[in-house]
């Protein structure tokens, strides 16, 4: 082997496990977890769990927010929500299936929805119109089928 090319095989394989090392320690020593603030609900209930047994938009203050929704093959549930301009919107999502996506369009909420993990995102809407909620991670044959709309006004 000629020795430029034993140099970079050399480079190649300690750079891997550089990697590797800081992805462990990010895992392990600094518990690095999915992008959930460490909520975890058991998938297997989540319709009978609240607040997810009730999904839906609720007003907790002077324009603030939650929507709980659950993601499941292939449909958000509810699948269409309404606020106020100006409104402070958190949303919580979960999936009692497989994992899914959360995408707003035209907005920086994009999670990914995890089985077992509640992803919580907040964005405040000001500017009214119909965004659209995609479902971004591949999951399943109707994934292409799995939208939202929500309707600021
Ligand atoms: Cu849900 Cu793709």
């Amino acid at each position: 082997m000629h020795r430029s090319e034993r140099i970079w095989l050399i480079f190649g394989v300690v750079t891997l496990v550089v990697f590797l090392g800081i992805l462990a320690v990010a895992a392990i020593h600094d518990d690095i977890v999915p992008p959930s603030h460490m909520q975890t609900i058991d998938p297997t209930r989540v319709a009978q769990t609240p607040p997810f047994d009730k999904p839906g938009v609720r007003k907790v203050g002077p324009n603030q927010y939650e929507a709980y929704i659950v993601a499941h093959i292939f449909s958000f549930n509810p699948s269409t929500i309404t606020v106020p301009v100006g409104a402070d919107v958190t949303f919580y999502v979960t999936s009692p299936d497989v994992v899914h996506g959360f995408f707003i369009t035209n907005t920086t909420v994009n999670m990914m929805v995890i089985p077992g993990w509640v992803s919580d995102e907040s964005h405040v809407f000001r500017a009214p119109g119909t965004y659209l909620l995609l479902c971004n991670e591949y999951c399943g044959s109707g994934h292409h089928f799995m939208y939202g709309t929500i309707e600021v006004k």
